[in-house]
């Protein structure tokens, strides 16, 4: 593992848009004077520290207005990919601490257009039993003081996004096809039930995000999936059902345990990514990244 941290500083994105030099020095991997093309980006959760991809990692640094993000870089078949460990490296940032604005607009800065998220989720129905896999469909924001939008009405622009498929198509059907080529058993769909942890459910709140519709329950998905694509990026999130929601089962629920399962399938999920970003052609066919949905600046540098 190459661990040279580099440094890439963005002041904003009209400042981007003036000064293209700025992205002549900022990353060995692309080599002097070419643009940095970053693609794909993984956003690891819980137990997922290391995108498992051949090749030197090169440690990167962005500076965003919202704040600055430490991610990797790798290359994978000829794409460059970045990876960005939601919680940090050492697992030291508990969601509602998390700058997800910060981490989304330093992916879209990079130049990503893709990114599939991992998740630790607790079921919220005795049938999704822990180990299985959810390819996510649908989101219910319990969250409650989160910075959730880059439209916070600053300049007095008023916009508001359509989530009625909150994740993208393409990627969710990529993601599925995969795992049903590997034989995985796994769920097409899933509402996420976001809190604003870090505490765990107590067993009525359980019930009552089972009666609402939610099938699993996590702590980080909101507003990552929001700020996706409020920045016209694609985004799908595949859950890992590390525990039964609290009241599912007789044991209370500890963060160990949601690791442990975590570390058991972290190889597959890994896999899972790899082959899915293998597969993307560049062409994505969905609204995601439309122009007329989103207005935040020039995306073609
Ligand atoms: N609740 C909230 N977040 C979680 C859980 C849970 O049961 N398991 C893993 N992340």
């Amino acid at each position: 593992m190459n661990e040279n941290v580099l440094e890439y500083s963005i002041q904003n994105s009209a400042d981007t848009r003036q000064n293209k030099s700025f992205r002549e020095r900022r990353c060995s991997r692309f080599g002097r004077g070419t643009l940095m093309k970053a693609e794909l980006a993984i956003i690891g959760g819980t137990g997922f520290y290391n995108p498992g991809m051949a090749g030197n990692l090169e440690q990167l640094e962005v500076n965003t207005i919202y704040g600055s993000v430490t991610c990797q870089v790798g290359e994978h078949q000829g794409k460059n990919v970045v990876f960005l460990p939601r919680h940090g490296k050492e697992h030291n940032l508990p969601p509602h601490r998390i700058n997800y604005r910060a981490n989304i607009w330093a992916l879209r800065e990079l130049g990503v257009k893709c990114i599939i998220s991992s998740t630790a989720v607790g079921s919220l129905r005795k049938e999704i039993t822990p180990g299985m896999l959810v390819v996510l469909d649908q989101f219910i924001d319990f969250t409650k003081y989160r910075k959730h939008t880059f439209y916070d009405g600053t300049g007095g622009e008023v916009v508001h996004t359509d989530f009625t498929e909150p994740y993208c198509p393409q990627l969710r059907s990529c993601l599925c096809r995969i795992l049903h080529q590997k034989g995985v058993p796994f769920l097409e769909k899933g509402t996420y039930i976001c809190t604003e942890g870090p505490r765990y459910e107590t067993p009525a709140e359980v019930k009552l995000f089972a009666a609402w519709g939610g099938d699993v329950v996590g702590m980080t998905n909101v507003p990552e999936v929001a700020l996706a694509r409020e920045a016209g990026l694609c985004y799908a999130s595949l859950s890992l059902v590390t525990n039964y929601g609290s009241g599912l089962s007789s044991q209370p629920l500890n963060h160990q345990e949601v690791v442990e399962e975590m570390k058991a399938k972290i190889n597959i999920i890994g896999d899972v990514f790899i082959k899915a970003f293998n597969s993307l052609t560049g062409v994505q066919d969905c609204r995601c990244a439309f122009k007329e949905d989103y207005k935040l600046g020039d995306k073609d540098n």
